[in-house]
């Protein structure tokens, strides 16, 4: 497995290995690597002649108060995960090769860039999209992976390819859980023992509301009662400080009075210091 570091480096190596005939996949990251992660990447080798992961901490997806700095980074083991399922490229620029000095092109997705996670955090989509843009600009793959996990994610850089005209098709993976129910997440090493307990409430209070919803011709439809029921459930938790509970049409983001086929019903919360999210779609 090559680790690269520069984007000149990165470009020679896709560009060869498609004149050799190969698909390039790319499954972009910011490391601390689990099984989420490790899900895309499997995804990515079923289907790619070649795959590359890139390992980025963004700064410019973190707000000013956010963790950027605390962000864990476990570099060696990213990269003997990576290997372990076969990777061939790793990409691990410094944050003056991604942002060169002087940089001031940003890709803003504007609309979708303000809802759900993106009212909350100002700015974050506006990092995800450019830097996003610029891995594909570097890497030119032929499909990327990325996970449900962060639907919001998924609908900004949806509507950035369609719209920049992007040769890249982007797949998406579900979510990857832990047996008890917990989406996994990198910042799940933030909690303490009592708050990863209590942050069981979220997948707990997204399968009742699936339970619900889903009771087949007589499910319960109205947006505003099933986020009512998400909410009750996450009272069990009076530490956990939802963010926000939102049912939303998952191209636009917009919200939804009935919730139907390819509803994104999302969750944001905090559980101590730590902004968690989990989702499900209808
Ligand atoms: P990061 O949080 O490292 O996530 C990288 C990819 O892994 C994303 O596509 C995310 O949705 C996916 N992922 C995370 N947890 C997952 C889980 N439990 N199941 C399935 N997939 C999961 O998302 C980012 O990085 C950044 O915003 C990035 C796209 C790399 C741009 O900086």
């Amino acid at each position: 497995m090559r680790v690269i570091r520069t984007v000149g480096e990165l470009r020679v190596w896709s560009r060869e290995a498609r004149k050799a005939g190969l698909e390039v996949g790319l499954v972009p990251t910011m490391g601390a690597l689990h099984e989420g992660h490790i899900s895309l990447v499997r995804a990515a080798k079923a289907s790619c002649g070649v795959v590359a992961a890139s390992i980025f901490v963004n700064p410019t997806q973190f707000g000013p108060n956010e963790d950027f700095a605390k962000y864990p980074r476990t570099f060696e083991a990213d990269c003997a995960l990576l290997e372990a399922e076969g990777v061939d490229v790793v990409f691990a620029p410094a944050a003056e090769e991604m942002y060169p000095a002087g940089a001031s092109t940003f890709v803003e997705v504007e609309g979708l860039s303000d809802r759900l996670d993106g009212k909350s955090r100002p700015g974050h989509f506006r990092g995800v999209a450019t830097v996003v843009a610029k891995l594909f600009i570097a890497a030119e793959p032929d499909r990327a992976y990325f996970g449900q996990k962060d639907a919001a994610q998924v609908a900004v850089l949806r509507r950035m390819v369609a719209d920049l005209l992007l040769p890249v098709e982007l797949v998406v993976c579900p979510i990857v859980r832990e047996p008890d129910g917990l989406a996994m997440s990198s910042r799940n090493r933030y909690l303490s023992t009592e708050e990863r307990r209590q942050a069981l409430v979220l997948s707990r209070a997204l399968d009742a509301v699936e339970a619900v919803a889903a009771v087949a011709a007589v499910g319960e439809r109205s947006a505003e009662v099933l986020i009512a029921v998400a909410r009750a459930n996450i009272a069990d938790e009076p530490a956990v400080r939802v963010d926000y509970i939102a049912a939303v049409d998952w191209a636009t983001l917009e919200p939804v009075p009935e919730a139907g086929p390819g509803t994104l019903f999302a969750v944001a919360a905090w559980v101590g210091r730590t902004r968690l999210i989990d989702n499900f779609v209808l």
